[in-house]
């Protein structure tokens, strides 16, 4: 038997096919192959359009078919992971009304912070978790603001993964964690809250139904199993975020445990059973994947939005000659603390541990007659991993102790002077496993869809591959350079 997984991310579309049995990926492609558009027809704004990631999904998937010499009639399930806290909106036709507004737009910060005063920030942070910020319910009042006859238009509002769900069984279902991460559930009364509805002035019709994370959410449809050369009837039996996917990819469920991606933006993800909150929303709690009504599994969630991105606007920019291989090997080259050089990589929209800030990316202390592109390369490096600590000192103080963090083998992961800088300045083991998004929601979509008994039996196969340790000759320098980056941020 087995499992398709769909990693619907922001710069492409990646598809998995997993044998069930043997726990082990069939085949993987991704599109497109130059990174998918981001429209901003205004700064800070991002737009994407949902047919790009529809018709990226059905290159990827007529790939994998091709590569694979299997029985279509055994794949049983679909699993969907997708960028969080985007809004797709829809007519009563299900046809789209407008661009998606993604999770790196910047433009209903103003609104988030209204409501936040308004509704009362003790009620919002402790029935919400958050504040409404600029989270996908403040992005549907910016449409409400400002775009009125669209607004006047919607049947129903969408995240990404569940406007995907609804391409392949043409039914409009969402889960509890798509809610909290809209900032529209609140988790004292367990239903969508009443407070932000009446704030914001939306009807709860356009909320959509809500399916539990791992179960039958829909069927593929006749019609859609044609356009995708599929079976119909698989069932789509899971679906979240991609941030608490990479943490279910990474078999990290319980308190305790932490997962980490370095791509285009950045998370550290710690697992609570706690309803806490950071006060200044700096990090933010999201249901968990396997959150319910009495067993409480919190993801709390620093989020950098300005990571890899930094990495691969050098690459770009400054760097056109080299490969990131090429770029890493440079970096080495250079002594950690970069020699004074500093870089804060705060260029990809308003940073929530900044509180909401967008202060653009900073090269502090270039020194024409010692730096030269190897210094540029590794303290981008290390701004990354020391905007990694700065979050995770704020994420102590909701209780999450970070002593070992797994991360797929992946993006910056692939750096070793990003991991070990990681490791050196924050004291953490780091575990690196084979596996990524796509694969994690094949393999939770299996689950799913009961082809495996117990989360457990799906990630027994997880395959560990690397485990970096801090090395203490590196830290005197690293702690210098982090406390100066500090200083230097606003
Ligand atoms: C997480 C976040 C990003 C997007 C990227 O809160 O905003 O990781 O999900 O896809």
């Amino acid at each position: 038997m087995y499992s398709l997984g769909f990693d619907i991310g922001s710069s492409s579309v990646k598809v998995a096919l997993l044998d069930v049995t043997t726990g082990k990926a069939v085949n993987s492609a991704f599109y497109p192959k130059e990174e998918m558009a981001i429209l901003s027809p205004q700064a800070e704004w991002a737009e994407q359009n949902p047919s790009d990631w529809w018709n990226n999904l059905k290159l990827a998937l007529k790939d994998v078919l091709a590569a694979s010499d299997i029985d279509k009639s055994t794949i049983k399930s679909i699993g969907i992971s997708y960028q969080m806290h985007g809004l797709v909106t829809v007519d009563k036709n299900g046809e789209v009304l407008r661009p998606a507004i993604i999770w790196c737009d910047s433009r209903a910060i103003e609104y988030g912070n209204r409501a936040f005063e308004e509704i009362g920030e003790e009620h919002c942070l402790s029935h919400m978790l958050n504040s409404p910020g600029n989270f996908t319910a403040s992005k549907l009042k910016w449409i409400k603001e400002n775009e009125p006859e669209t607004f006047a238009r919607i049947h129903k509002i969408m995240l990404p993964g569940d406007y995907i769900a609804y391409k392949l069984s043409g039914d409009i279902v969402t889960t509890k964690g798509g809610l909290s991460e809209g900032i529209f559930w609140d988790f004292k009364t367990q239903t969508v809250s009443k407070e932000l509805l009446n704030n914001y002035g939306f009807s709860e019709g356009v909320i959509p139904t809500i399916k539990e994370t791992f179960e039958i959410q829909g069927l593929l449809s006749s019609e859609t199993a044609k356009e995708l050369d599929l079976n119909p009837g698989i069932a789509i039996s899971y679906r979240a975020g991609d941030q608490p996917n990479n943490a279910l990819s990474l078999n990290v469920l319980n308190p305790g445990e932490v997962a980490a991606t370095a791509g285009t933006s950045g998370v550290v993800y710690g697992v609570s059973d706690q309803l806490k909150y950071d006060p200044a929303s700096r990090i933010n709690t999201f249901a968990h994947v396997n959150h319910t009504n009495i067993d409480n599994r919190l993801g709390v969630m620093l989020c950098i939005n300005g990571t890899g991105i930094l990495n691969s606007w050098l690459r770009k920019n400054v760097a056109a000659d080299l490969d990131y291989v090429q770029m890493n090997h440079e970096a080495e080259a250079v002594k950690p603390g970069s020699d004074g050089l500093l870089m804060l990589p705060f260029g990809n929209g308003a940073e929530r541990v900044l509180k909401n800030e967008n202060p653009g990316a900073t090269v502090k202390n270039l020194n024409f007659n010692l730096h030269r592109r190897g210094h540029l390369l590794r303290a981008a490096q290390e701004g990354i991993a020391f905007s990694f600590k700065y979050g995770m000192e704020v994420m102590e103080q909701t209780g999450i102790e970070t002593n070992v963090i797994r991360a797929g083998k992946a993006n910056m992961f692939l750096s070793p002077v990003f991991r070990q800088t990681l490791s050196d300045i924050s004291g953490s083991t780091i575990e690196l496993y084979e596996t990524d998004g796509a694969l994690g929601a094949a393999r939770g979509a299996a689950y799913g869809a009961g082809l495996y008994n117990s989360i457990e039996e799906a990630f027994s196969s997880l395959e560990k591959v690397e485990v970096i340790s801090p090395i203490p000759e590196n830290i005197d320098a690293l702690e210098v350079a982090y406390e100066n980056w500090k200083r230097e941020l606003i």
